[in-house]
């Protein structure tokens, strides 16, 4: 690419100059910025950023890529980096990177410049940008979404971590014929962060919820509801917590934490999984710490999570999977307007070589209750 000045959307993209020095060492020292860009060197120096300035930019141009500072339009000050590398010619294909100061954050400087970027790259030849994120980066997941970006799938262990190791990375990609604007997305956020009745709440769950919810998710009575029944490890539900964002940000699973909405305490949790994108299909689960059963929360929060579906999710059938024997379940569903559609012999996996029966019941638009 030309190293030519791209003024768009409220953010310049410059070379990076002599003057940017203590400016490219706070930003590119921030912790989670180094965090989440493990290449740079740590602790990040005023020698690294006069590397970067005379020896580092240049030769990422000079490699058929980008690296550009985001400067600010009014002061011209340095406010992070975005750049173009892993060109592949014969593709048309490249790879995109960037980072904004933590003081220059949440105010769209990095949409504003991937955006820039990404049309100019579009327009100038190269037909598939690829974005590579950490799962555990929602802000820069929310970015590659707000630019045009779709989540394409998972690299496992693409990524390098610092100090050794491997990370999975998400992939987005923007074809330059993508529509413009943001990437539809298949679970949108909820309106003000929840959903509520006044007796219960629905939020996203998060990394400070995986206490509850291997409690939740260790009680017999939820893992004999369950397929495999066979209790969670502790692990993976830390890693459940913390990827609720990402999950739901890639359109996988939206899964939510139901509290009383007086008290504020846990009652349980629920999800939305996408079980058929293109038919407009969602499958829910959901459960309840046992001093919150028998006050009808379950039957309120199922009730707000099919609102949501079919409202603002845009989901036009919501099945629900249980064992047969399982009658609190099924008047759970039931009292949402949920109706009994059929017995799936040995759909699911049970313990050792078993399979279990899976009984469905289904709810369309119209008989939400
Ligand atoms: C990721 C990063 C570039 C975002 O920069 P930014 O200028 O603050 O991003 P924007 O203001 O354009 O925000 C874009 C979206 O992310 C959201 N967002 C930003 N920071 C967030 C955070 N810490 N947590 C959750 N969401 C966040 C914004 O609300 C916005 O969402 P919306 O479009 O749904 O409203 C910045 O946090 C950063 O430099 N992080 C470290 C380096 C890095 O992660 N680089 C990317 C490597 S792939």
């Amino acid at each position: 690419m030309t190293p030519e000045v791209i003024e768009a959307h409220g953010v310049r993209l410059r070379q990076v100059a002599p003057t940017d020095v203590a400016d490219l060492t706070a930003g590119c020292g921030d912790p989670v910025n180094l965090r989440f860009n493990p290449g740079m060197p740590q602790p990040y120096t005023e020698a690294d950023a006069r590397w970067w300035i005379t020896e580092g930019s240049p030769a990422a141009w000079a490699a058929g890529g980008a690296a550009y500072t985001i400067a600010d339009p009014t002061t011209d000050r340095l406010i992070g980096g975005a750049g173009i590398g892993q060109v592949v010619a014969a593709r048309r294909q490249a790879e995109m990177g960037y980072w904004v100061a933590p003081w220059a954050r949440r105010r769209g400087v990095a949409t504003a410049a991937l955006r820039a970027l990404a049309d100019s790259a579009l327009r100038n030849g190269i037909h598939r940008l690829e974005l590579m994120t950490h799962a555990e980066n929602p802000a820069s997941q929310r970015v590659a979404l707000a630019a045009g970006f779709r989540h394409e799938g998972v690299r496992r262990q693409a990524g390098q971590l610092r100090g050794g190791g491997r990370a999975d990375l998400l992939a987005w990609v923007r074809l330059a014929d993508d529509p413009p604007g943001p990437a539809p997305r298949l679970l949108p956020d909820l309106p003000d962060g929840g959903l509520t009745d006044g007796v219960v709440t629905l939020r996203r769950l998060g990394p400070d919820d995986a206490e509850v919810m291997y409690r939740l998710h260790s009680r017999p009575e939820v893992v004999a509801n369950q397929a495999p029944p066979v209790p969670p490890a502790r692990a993976g539900v830390e890693e459940r917590c913390l990827l609720a964002e990402s999950a739901w940000l890639t359109g996988t699973i939206a899964r939510l934490l139901i509290l009383d909405a007086v008290t504020g305490e846990p009652a349980g949790s629920c999800g939305l999984s996408i079980s058929d994108a293109a038919a407009g299909e969602g499958s829910i689960g959901y459960a309840l710490l046992p001093h919150q059963r028998g006050r009808g929360l379950a039957t309120r929060a199922v009730r707000l999570l099919a609102g949501w579906a079919f409202g603002p999710a845009g989901l036009a059938r919501l099945a629900a999977g249980t064992v047969p024997a399982n009658t609190a379940s099924h008047g759970v569903l039931e009292r949402v307007g949920f109706r009994r559609e059929g017995l799936l012999r040995g759909r699911l996996p049970g313990l050792a070589d078993a399979r279990l029966d899976d009984l469905v019941f289904g709810l369309l638009p119209d008989e939400l209750r």
